[in-house]
């Protein structure tokens, strides 16, 4: 895997095929990325007032950061302005929005280990989401709201791309972590497949500005980075399967992920969220 800071316009197809390869792409201050963190750092602003979000676990509660955290996130994924943000993003990705099918818009506040991780904001360890959703076409672009660093951030484990590594994707199932989270808040069941040996090797973590567009294949091992003792990390994450890819048959490889179902209804048309499963 390569780090390519790729200022030029790719076509889509083009971008695809370097991401399914296993290429780490981070386009520099791309306008629609500018306008999320300004809309999305104001919102987060006025749920934690009179604190500042980076800071708030360290004056509330965990209950009360908690609540205003699943208040923020919620709200943030129901937003006309960040669907709008996002169609903007799309045409400057080049991709046509009615073939693309994408998971719900997170927001993702992850508070320092040690203190105020809750279900909806704790560190994800290392994993492919391709585990969960069992979809090789899937890209996913993240993005940071606020300035992170690189004990603060987004780490890759590109030594795994083709390499196998230890873990329980055949146990884990969407439907069972969706009921579980359906009858109880305090859901125990993971998140997401878990890991069953160490990583080992190459260790990228990932530098980029609030409006650097971080884009890689949902196939790459990747894990949450929040060493930093006092600030949380706030940023966004957008899972996308353009369905031209799938259509051409370009796919992401698959070494270890032993998922039973293809989860191809967690990603919906952004045009009218018609479930990738209905199309397929
Ligand atoms: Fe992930």
């Amino acid at each position: 895997m390569s780090f390519i800071s790729h200022p030029a316009i790719l076509s889509a197809e083009a971008r695809a095929r370097l991401l399914l390869k296993g290429e780490l792409l981070v386009q520099r201050q791309v306008q629609p990325m500018l306008d999320l963190c300004e809309y999305a750092l104001n919102l987060s602003k006025t749920v934690f007032q009179p604190f500042e979000p980076e800071y708030a676990h360290q004056c509330l509660s965990i209950t009360e950061y908690s609540n205003r955290i699943t208040l923020l996130c919620k709200a943030f994924s129901n937003e006309k302005r960040v669907r709008q943000i996002l169609a903007h993003l799309l045409d400057v990705l080049g991709i046509e929005k009615s073939d693309a099918f994408c998971d719900r818009f997170v927001l993702r506040i992850v508070p320092p280990e040690g203190g105020h991780q809750t279900d909806r904001a704790k560190k994800l360890w290392a994993h492919r989401d391709t585990w969960c959703s069992n979809v090789y076409q899937q890209i996913n672009l993240w993005a940071p709201i606020c300035p992170i660093s690189r004990t603060r951030t987004i780490t890759l484990f590109p030594d795994y791309w083709l390499k196998p590594i230890a873990n329980n994707s055949e146990d884990w199932d969407i439907a069972e972590l969706r009921r579980s989270r359906h009858c109880n808040n305090k859901s125990q069941y993971p998140t997401i497949p878990s890991l069953l040996e160490e990583t080992r090797g190459v260790r990228v973590s990932v530098i980029a500005e609030p409006g650097d567009m971080v884009a890689f294949s949902g196939t790459h091992l990747h894990e949450s980075t929040v060493d930093d003792s006092l600030r949380a990390r706030i940023s966004f994450d957008f899972r996308v399967v353009n369905l031209r890819d799938m259509q051409s048959g370009l796919s992401a490889p698959n070494c270890d992920g032993r998922a039973k179902n293809v989860n191809s209804d967690w990603f919906c048309r952004f045009t009218d969220n018609t479930s990738l499963l209905e199309v397929l």
